[in-house]
């Protein structure tokens, strides 16, 4: 069964083919962030009107690029939500254009769904259950995955996702959009005890999260510096403050997986490439005797390539969509 899946929730318009859930025949990806870079953030409407531009010759390129007709097409898959409402919109409705052009099936997918399937593309091995710690710019959640479509939220972020948290101690210190990656390189050698951040706990919530104080106290720190006019190492900051982001989700992780009773854990989502993450789960796995499943970096940021491997599941659990699906701005990754 070959998918032509398309993501465009954020500031990534993607198109992919996948064939039979776990075959990449194809991965296209427009990135619109250079674009955003200069307002510090993903301006909405801009990543709208990008989307609007970009969808039709992607959607052409990865035919070209997977070597087949519309024809060879039998299922339509896009992110219908969580996202930036307009950005979501340009999907959805190019995709029931393609879908009724095309006379095939129309697969509605969770884009946290679509992030967590990363790691089937990855690993052709893994299957449910396992516990996923999902961390991108939008999301912080840790899931039990049941089933391929059988999902249970066991913890969440009560404020900020962990990738925005990033983003904002990354423009403070004006080191650009997205902040993730080059906060990360920033604290390779660095001092990861030298800025004590707290590690927040939320009260009788043991698996929920919280990022706002540590994002304050970060933010609060440069700004501190800056007017008594005292140097801060930057890779001591970045390494104390992955330190702090990092402890706060691997314990949490570990004890889902504990209280499942499962013994594979996997991570997804932008902040899945996270070298200070991975490797404290790496420790934290081999230590509990879990097998740790890691997305492919080039698949832990946006893509279509996910949509179009979650959506060969959804199909196999019947859930496919008419032409009045709508886009969500917020959706429960529990009901679909
Ligand atoms: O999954 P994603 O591409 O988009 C959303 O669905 O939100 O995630 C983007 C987020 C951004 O916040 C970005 O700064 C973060 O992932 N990110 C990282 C790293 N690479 C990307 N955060 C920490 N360390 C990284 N290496």
């Amino acid at each position: 069964m070959n998918i032509l899946a398309f993501e465009s929730s954020c500031d990534e318009t993607a198109a992919a083919v996948v064939r039979d859930g776990r075959t990449v025949l194809c991965d296209c990806i427009a990135s619109q962030a250079d674009m955003h870079t200069i307002y510090g953030g993903v301006v909405p409407e801009i990543a709208s009107r990008k989307h609007v531009e970009a969808i039709v010759g992607l959607a052409e390129e990865a035919l070209r690029r997977a070597a087949l007709t519309r024809t060879d097409i039998d299922a339509v898959a896009v992110t219908y939500g969580p996202g930036l409402i307009g950005a979501v919109l340009v999907g959805v409705n190019f995709a029931k254009s393609v879908a009724y052009g095309l006379n095939v099936p129309l697969i509605p997918v969770h884009h946290v769904r679509g992030h967590i399937s990363a790691n089937y593309l990855t690993h052709p091995d893994l299957e449910p259950p396992f516990v996923c710690l999902c961390v991108s710019g939008g999301t912080t959640l840790i899931v039990d995955v049941r089933g391929y479509t059988d999902m249970r939220v066991l913890g969440g972020t009560r404020d900020d996702a962990a990738g925005e948290c990033f983003d904002k101690v990354a423009r403070v210190l004006g080191i650009g959009y997205p902040g993730g990656a080059p906060l990360d390189r920033l604290a390779q050698g660095g001092d990861d005890t030298r800025y004590p951040f707290p590690r927040v706990r939320v009260h009788d919530a043991p698996l929920d999260l919280s990022f706002s104080g540590l994002k304050t106290a970060a933010v609060n720190l440069i700004h501190n510096a800056g007017q008594k006019g005292e140097t801060l190492s930057l890779p001591d900051l970045a390494a104390s403050f992955s330190a702090a982001v990092s402890e706060m989700l691997v314990p949490r992780t570990m004890e889902a997986v504990r209280l499942c009773g499962y013994r594979k854990v996997a991570v997804a989502g932008g902040v899945a490439a996270n070298s200070r993450i991975r490797g404290d789960l790496e420790l934290a796995c081999a230590r509990a005797g879990c097998t740790l499943y890691l997305p492919a970096l080039s698949l832990c940021g946006d893509n279509g390539a996910m949509i179009g491997c979650q959506g060969y599941y959804e199909y196999q659990s019947g859930h496919t969509a008419g032409m009045e699906l709508n886009a969500y701005a917020n959706l429960d990754i529990q009901g679909g």
